[in-house]
């Protein structure tokens, strides 16, 4: 199909290179496995010559995920090609992604050799490769920064040696969208044979730049692109996924399918999120917190009156259950109004301008105005502001020691205590709030940020729970972050026994 756009993940090679993101196999298997039933067309599985794990990695892969091609990558050395191969051997699908840089600075700076040897080696490895396997995709790595006529005496030569997939990497990030788009269009125009072939993207960061620099990869040609999820990768990352799939099915001017099942997208974007332990930025589009949030009282008005006032995209159609008007002092009685009428309350304009006044003056001082608070503005409930507190924070932690945490929490008034141990102070502490509360619930993300740099910052700390398939948010910051992590939590939980 000419407008198809196969989509090559990965996540588990560049997103597992980035420091504190490596996964082990099992957890690996789950993300594979997340990404075919997402639909991905190629996973590319690891580097298998760089260590026994990666190595063994691919292999699993290879067994237990059997849609998508499985990809392994290789240096233009025949050892990484050889090791690849065996690695691949049980894929239904394998390929072999091998290549060479091609710009004056890898060329001259990186692998001390001459335009001419650079061809003969990428020649030799595509060669070689295609000994193993009948798919053989080719990189020429920072294609981004090479001269677009030697590039294509570089793609010319490894089509003739029979490789399948074209990859024209934006390796630093440097490109700018209509250069990279041009690069595309040129490779398509004056490269012989390229037909044969499919182009692939595969765009860096460094400059913000990659998913644009992908989609105008797509609109000159290229049929393939690189992404991961999250955009996790390299330094600033690579192209993400999530991105690309929603702009193309977003854009009904845009010509072009991928076999992408969107609503799998949050899914699988917190999997890889909780398993790599990287969080994903709360403005990151698509899948940050806030993609479907709305707080300013102009936009909380216009989604109610019509979601796509201010929403290009229906939260549902990645696997968000709704979009959500988070009740701030920026917001208007519009999103009061909505609010109590979800919780069962009609109220005249009279009372809600009087409920309105009271409703800024309190959300000064809060940070966000809760159900509990609402109700009690209106005078059907009597409870203390927040029905639960953190009362008391005891907690056993160092070299050698056992951590374990004690916690009494203030619950509508009542005062429980529970003491737990766990695998650090925040664990047992979390543990021991979990036994005092009735309701089940799961740790959807975690952030601990330092404001300065200094030791003696403070620790601000955002936590979202799951309770029955719906999402709370809970904050807090103190110069203590233990304490602001369980203040977190018991804010998110207190949330959810609003509801
Ligand atoms: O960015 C890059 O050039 C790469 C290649 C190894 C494909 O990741
Ligand atoms: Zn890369």
């Amino acid at each position: 199909m000419e407008n198809q756009i196969f989509i090559f993940d990965t996540t588990l090679r560049d997103g597992e290179q980035v420091p504190g993101c490596q996964l082990n196999t099992v957890e690996k298997i789950e993300v594979a496995k997340a990404l075919e039933t997402l639909g991905v067309d190629v996973i590319e599985a690891g580097f298998p010559v760089s260590s026994p794990g990666d190595f063994q990695s691919v292999e699993e892969i290879s067994k237990a995920v059997t849609q998508p091609t499985i990809c392994a990558l290789t240096r233009a050395v025949k050892k990484d090609i050889e090791v690849a191969a065996e690695s691949l051997k049980f894929a239904k699908k394998p390929r072999i992604h091998t290549g060479i840089g091609t710009s004056y600075f890898h060329i001259t700076h990186k692998l001390n050799s001459n335009r001419d040897e650079i061809i003969t080696r990428a020649v030799e490895a595509v060669k070689y490769a295609k000994k193993f396997v009948d798919d053989v995709e080719f990189f020429a790595e920072d294609a981004g920064r090479t001269e677009n006529e030697y590039l294509a005496r570089v793609i010319e030569a490894v089509v003739k040696a029979g490789a399948t997939v074209l990859n024209i990497p934006d390796t630093t990030g440097y490109c700018l969208p209509e250069e990279y788009g041009a690069k595309i269009k040129f490779l398509k125009e004056n490269v012989k044979g390229i037909h044969k072939a499919i182009i692939s993207t595969h765009c860096h960061n460094d400059l913000g730049l990659a998913t644009a620099n992908t989609i105008m990869g797509i609109i000159n040609g290229a049929r393939q692109v690189e992404v991961t999820l999250n955009g996790i990768g390299e330094r600033a990352g690579n192209t993400s996924l999530e991105e690309v799939t929603m702009i193309m099915k977003s854009h009904n001017d845009l010509p072009f399918k991928t076999g992408i099942n969107s609503k799998k997208i949050y899914a699988t974007s917190r999997l890889v999120s909780t398993l790599m332990r990287m969080p994903v930025q709360a403005n990151k589009a698509i899948v940050g917190r806030n993609a479907f949030a709305h707080s300013s009282g102009i936009h909380q008005d216009g989604v109610l009156k019509k979601r796509e006032n201010y929403e290009i995209i229906d939260p549902t159609d990645i696997g968000i259950k709704e979009s959500s008007i988070v009740l701030t002092a920026r917001s208007g009685r519009a999103a009061i109004k909505h609010r109590l009428e979800i919780l069962g309350y009609e109220i005249t304009s009279d009372e809600l301008n009087k409920v309105y006044h009271q409703f800024l003056i309190l959300a000064d001082k809060k940070k966000d105005i809760k159900d509990e608070d609402l109700k009690v503005l209106i005078g059907k409930s009597t409870k203390e502001e927040n029905p639960m507190k953190l009362d008391l924070l005891q907690v056993v932690c160092g070299k050698s020691t056992i951590p374990m945490a004690t916690v009494r929490l203030k619950i509508n008034g009542d005062v429980h205590s529970a003491t737990a141990s766990g695998n650090g102070p925040i664990d047992a502490a979390f543990s021991a709030v979990k036994q005092l509360i009735k309701k089940k619930v799961r740790l959807e993300e975690f952030l601990i940020q330092a404001i300065t740099r200094g030791s003696d910052d403070m620790g601000k700390v955002h936590v979202q729970i799951e309770n029955r398939g719906k999402l709370f948010y809970g904050f807090s910051a103190n110069t203590d972050i233990i304490t602001a992590s369980v203040e977190a939590f018991v804010d998110a939980i207190s949330k959810c026994y609003n509801k």
